[in-house]
């Protein structure tokens, strides 16, 4: 794609990478991805805000041909999805030099043995003219990386922000078209990405509040020429409280389980609780995490494998100890043939979790009466709890 201009003299530049289906060896694309440089020409100096992945240098030097000076590249962020082509760029303009904060100087050091004279470091709160356009620069860091920061362009009321705000998602569009289809990708990308970092989130937004956005320009995905439409979603998601919603990732190897959590579904339904269901054999774990963002409890459903719980739900405990949800309440439903530890080894795997463990249901080959009113219990009391939340 050719650059595409968004403001007088500010230009959307990077790649639309369609057809990537997975980021870090870890995360499913289903809708592709972007990686947005952006081009901004002033009286007297250029700057280029990030690059793009590696995989697609050619595409942002073809879009840079007939810039004949580019003074400065602002590196948000070390992560080489947006930094992994700055090496390239320097070597067509021999006299940029890297805008960075002094982490992300060290950091692209140590990832891209970029020549240290050839930074200049800013302090939070630092501006940079061009002459008729002024950057100035705002740390935010965690964003997801410890390193990162946003850049203000004063005149034309726009905040670049890389990954803050992000969605991975390939699309001709240029701004925000289909809300709906964007707000997925963006809280798909929040969960897995920036939830970790709820509580430092909440700083940054606070921090941003200050300025009067007229355009949220991230590093993946369309722009928002509406910012509330995705700081309103993001104070939602980082919010303190929890929704009545159950979020139950499982798994059944002969069907005991199965039989359990249909029963536990159905028990929480009745009684006025959202569940998400997620079968762990088939699931894409990014609408798993997209569920983690709002639920109130964790129900997790396993067989017994020897002693344990079944290898995917060794992952999905870990994954979601990792991706820290605000999850108030957690539970285990299951199934063994003669004995279990699987309760014990789950608790073990979910120490970041700051949840109150209710009392899980194990029952002994297929479940009967006792387990039902058991799996009964359990969902009464997830519906109590859930009367407490605010
Ligand atoms: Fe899009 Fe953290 O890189």
């Amino acid at each position: 794609m050719k650059p595409r201009q968004i403001r007088e003299k500010v230009y959307w530049m990077g790649a639309v990478d369609w057809d990537r289906r997975l980021f870090d060896s870890l995360i499913p694309l289903p809708d592709g991805t972007s990686y947005n440089a952006y081009l901004v020409e002033g009286s007297e100096k250029t700057a280029l805000l990030d690059t793009v992945d590696p995989n697609k240098v050619d595409v942002l030097l073809s879009q840079l041909q007939d810039v004949a000076q580019v003074d400065y590249v602002v590196a948000h962020h070390a992560e080489q999805d947006h930094s992994g082509s700055i090496p390239q760029v320097l070597a067509r303009y021999g006299n940029a030099k890297v805008v960075a904060t002094p982490k992300a100087k060290g950091m692209l050091i140590d990832l891209l043995s970029i020549p240290a004279d050839r930074f200049l470091t800013v302090e939070d709160g630092q501006t940079l003219s061009l002459g008729d356009k002024t950057l100035e620069f705002v740390y935010t860091p965690w964003v997801h990386w410890p390193e990162t920061m946003v850049t203000w362009l004063q005149q034309d009321r726009i905040l670049f922000t890389c990954d803050f705000f992000g969605s991975h998602l390939a699309t001709t569009d240029l701004y925000v078209t289909d809300e709906a289809r964007v707000y997925e990708a963006a809280k798909r990308y929040y969960a897995e990405i920036m939830m970790p970092f709820r509580r430092i989130i909440q700083r940054n937004l606070t921090k941003i509040a200050g300025y009067d956005v007229g355009l949220i320009a991230p590093s993946h995905g369309p722009m928002y020429d509406d910012p509330a439409f995705i700081v309103d979603a993001y104070r939602d998601w980082i919010s303190d409280t929890p929704k009545n919603v159950v979020v139950l990732p499982y798994i059944s190897m002969h069907g005991s389980t199965q039989r359990m959590v249909e029963h536990m579904v159905s028990a929480l339904a009745e009684r006025g609780v959202t569940v998400h269901q997620f079968d762990l054999a088939v699931t894409d774990i990014g609408k798993l995490a997209i569920a983690l963002v709002d639920a109130a409890t964790i129900i997790i459903g396993t067989p017994t494998v020897h002693v344990g719980p079944h290898p995917n739900v060794f992952y999905a405990a870990c994954l979601a100890n990792a991706l820290r949800p605000k999850a108030r309440f957690a539970s285990i439903v299951g199934s063994y043939g003669w004995s279990s530890k699987a309760v014990e080894q789950i608790a073990g795997l979910i120490p970041s979790l700051k949840v109150e463990l209710l009392e899980p249901v194990m029952c002994k080959g297929y479940p009967r009466k006792a387990d039902f009113a058991a799996l009964d219990r359990l969902a009464a009391e997830v519906a109590e709890k859930h009367k407490t939340l605010a």
